[in-house]
């Protein structure tokens, strides 16, 4: 009788036809997907001279704005030490980047085979899953250009990444904030290299424009997906929730921001710096807590922040202001623009 009556509440929770203002929402979101969007291979002319991978190249040197590349112990290594430096970290970043998409299409095409027919969820769940698909193979050209052979995320989650998607379907509230904590890391640090405005290598930056571009679209459904749900959630759901969504930001962001092992290893980096790096000194803490602004917004208002919640957050190292609007930039960004 109970489970019938979870299945039921899984089942209505679907339903969402009588929402006028989430289904024009999400049929603006698919209607955006059709009239823009990028193929990997007639939008990036890979085989022009400008998009080639030549040694010795500045423009690979991490920009500013990466917290390696800000670092004064890779500032003091020799220049073709930070080209070599630089392209294993890009590299890596893409291949993070795809790895994290691949989990993330599993887990949409899981929910999308439950949605009820007529539903709007489906189409957006799709476009979102093409476009997906074209970013994947969009980083692996370019990890295959660069030429490093590069592991992307830590070992630990590659392991456990065929498991992640599986909550999607019974449990796609965790599911969406689990996006969000991959999402709103990788679109935050692609928008501050991109607003420093130096010179990066054509690849990246054809790539990342690229990116950021579709990319606003998938983090409006989350949050949209989000702030539909959140509401009808019980108090007990609610209050459980809080206290996790910190904790699921923390853990994937790290997981997706932090480089793997044979990083340090390959480059020899000092212990010391690594620490400082992630996330001892006050700027690397400043950057992990800026990752999260558009977060702490949703969860403010939706009622996810109680003092257990705040707690958590603190502990996490990732509370602050939430932002205003959605894509505010931090302070600091404004003014070094
Ligand atoms: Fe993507
Ligand atoms: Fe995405």
């Amino acid at each position: 009788m109970a489970r019938t009556r979870m299945v039921r509440r899984w089942r209505r929770n679907m339903e969402v036809s009588d929402d006028a203002q989430y289904t024009h929402t999400l049929t603006t979101l698919s209607e955006g997907s059709v009239r823009r969007n990028f193929n990997p291979y007639t939008d990036i002319d890979w085989n022009s001279p400008e998009f080639a991978v030549i040694d010795d190249d500045d423009r690979w040197i991490l920009p500013g704005t990466d917290p390696i590349g800000r670092h004064p112990w890779y500032q003091a290594q020799p220049r073709e030490r930070q080209i070599q430096i630089g392209m294993w970290r890009q590299a890596n970043v893409a291949k993070v980047g795809l790895q994290f998409e691949i989990i993330l299409i599993r887990g949409l095409t899981n929910y999308a085979f439950w949605v009820p027919n007529g539903s709007p969820e489906y189409r957006y769940c799709m476009h979102e899953t093409v476009e997906e698909c074209n970013h994947t193979m969009m980083f692996q050209e370019m990890v295959n250009r660069i030429g490093a052979d590069v592991p992307g995320m830590p070992r630990m989650l590659r392991w456990l990444s065929p498991f992640i998607p599986l909550i999607a379907g019974p449990l796609p509230i965790p599911f969406f904030f689990g996006v969000l904590a991959g999402e709103e890391p990788i679109d935050h640090t692609q928008k501050m290299v991109l607003r420093e405005g130096k010179a990066l290598h054509p690849i990246m930056e054809r790539v990342m424009a690229i990116h950021v571009a579709e990319e606003a679209r998938h983090i409006s459904f989350a949050h949209e997906y989000l702030r539909k749900r959140l509401p009808y959630l019980s108090r007990w759901q609610r209050f459980w929730l809080s206290w996790n969504v910190p904790i699921i930001m923390r853990v994937l962001c790290q997981a997706i921001i932090v480089p793997p092992k044979s990083f340090w290893r390959e480059f020899d980096i000092p212990r010391s710096v690594k620490k400082d790096l992630f996330f001892r000194a006050p700027e690397s803490r400043q950057f992990l807590r800026d990752m999260f602004g558009d977060v702490r917004m949703l969860c403010h208002e939706t009622g996810l922040m109680n003092p257990f919640a705040r707690l958590v957050w603190r502990l996490c190292k990732i509370d602050g202001r939430p932002s205003r609007y959605r894509s505010e930039p931090a302070r600091q960004h404004v003014v070094a623009a």
